[in-house]
């Protein structure tokens, strides 16, 4: 399966598949433990079933949504991953850069192959910054005085990695960041060349352009997660002037502290299912978070996405927009900028056309009237 033949997400996930030596491939791909929330994200969306609306003039249709003050073409952003650069060597600057041309919106992973600056820069400015909590209070505020310097407009706070999720496949492959020349790596690589040429290529270390450092900071962060508590919550909200949205919320019991601590969006997340195992589907978790919402905030959603209809579902139940990850990461890997472009592309064709024939203009025709839930 080559990338441009492929016609649909699962297709772009095959290219890469063929591209990525296996370890590589299983750490974008897989889940925590029996991967039980993984498959659940996914089947949860396909257990829902649509109503169409049938005589609306849908001559015109437009996906576009507001988030921040800022519309954005289509309510599909691209989620923070970190580690990018052993999918493509173009890692964050290419994604960034994709978002840019295709009008969305990235959120940058702390976790990062190139300097924020930079990948600012690749994206045109107004990108959102995901933070992952540095060790100490002294570290936060230099850091988001940094991301605020660099022209970030949103902070997205990650609060479900206390701890690291159970990820078996890598322990199977004995794969970890960054990429150590261990001898079963280099068979690994040796079976897939034209990622291993690129590999090298993007990552034998120079002095120049700071990519030991940042190979280093990623090691740092990845030996150190650490518990994101209220007080932090609160702390960060002092630190940052602009929206502060809270990623990876599932119970809508926390909702109203989240708020009057002084969130301005939250993402529903269970983070892609590479967290604890067994958690609901985020789906499924969506219309109790929104529920207590009550239209205050804007609700995203990620995890699963992997059709027009799911996102049409997601904006049904009340999400302002959806996030990929996996999805955009495959197209990094198999296309670079234009693989990640590919993917959005296809997620608009399949949304727009959902639109259509469920009789909506606007995502403000997108209600629950047009869903059937399980066992509803
Ligand atoms: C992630 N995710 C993630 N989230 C985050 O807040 N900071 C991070 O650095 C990362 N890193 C990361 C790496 C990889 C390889 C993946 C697949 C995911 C989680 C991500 O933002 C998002 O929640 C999920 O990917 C959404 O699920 P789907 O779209 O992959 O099903």
């Amino acid at each position: 399966m080559r990338l441009r033949s492929a016609v649909n997400l699962a297709d772009v996930r095959e290219a890469a598949r063929r591209r990525l030596p296996r370890p590589v491939f299983d750490m974008i791909d897989g889940g925590a433990d029996d991967e039980l929330t993984l498959a659940r994200n996914e089947a949860a969306f396909r257990e829902i079933r649509l109503r169409p609306r049938v005589l609306a003039d849908v001559s015109a249709v437009d996906p576009a949504v507001e988030l921040f003050g800022r519309r954005v073409s289509l309510p599909v952003l691209l989620a923070p991953t970190g580690g990018g650069r052993i999918a493509h060597r173009r890692a964050e600057l290419a994604v960034a850069a994709a978002a840019a041309a295709q009008d969305t919106v990235y959120v940058q992973s702390t976790v990062t192959g190139y300097p924020l600056e930079e990948v600012s820069r690749a994206g045109g400015g107004g990108l959102w910054y995901q933070l992952y909590l540095p060790s100490t209070r002294e570290e936060t505020r230099t850091a988001l005085d940094r991301v605020a310097a660099a022209g970030y407009r949103v902070l997205v706070l990650t609060v479900d990695t206390p701890v690291f999720g159970g990820r078996e496949r890598d322990r199977r492959n004995g794969f970890g960041l960054p990429v150590r020349p261990t001898p079963g790596m280099l068979l690994h690589g040796a079976s897939r060349p034209a990622w291993a040429v690129e590999f090298l290529r993007g990552n034998l270390p120079t002095r120049r352009d700071g990519r030991l450092s940042a190979w280093a900071t990623q090691r740092q962060i990845l030996a150190s997660p650490r518990p994101v508590t209220w007080a932090d919550l609160a702390f960060v909200r002092g630190l940052w002037d602009g929206p502060l949205v809270v990623k990876g919320v599932l119970r809508s019991e926390e909702v109203p502290r989240l708020l009057d601590s002084g969130a301005d969006g939250v993402v529903v997340s269970n983070h892609g299912g590479r967290q604890l195992d067994g958690v609901q589907a985020t789906v499924e978790a969506l219309p109790a978070v929104v529920d207590a919402v009550a239209g205050r905030v804007p609700v995203l959603l990620d995890g699963g996405v992997r059709r027009g209809t799911d996102v049409l579902k997601a904006l049904a139940l009340g999400a302002t927009a959806v996030l990929v990850g996996r999805p955009y990461l495959y197209g990094l890997a198999a296309g670079g900028q234009a693989g990640v472009e590919h993917v959005l592309e296809l997620l608009r064709a399949e949304l727009l056309r959902a639109m259509a024939l469920t009789g909506s203009r606007t995502p403000g025709d997108v209600d629950r009237g047009l869903l059937l839930l399980p066992g509803g």
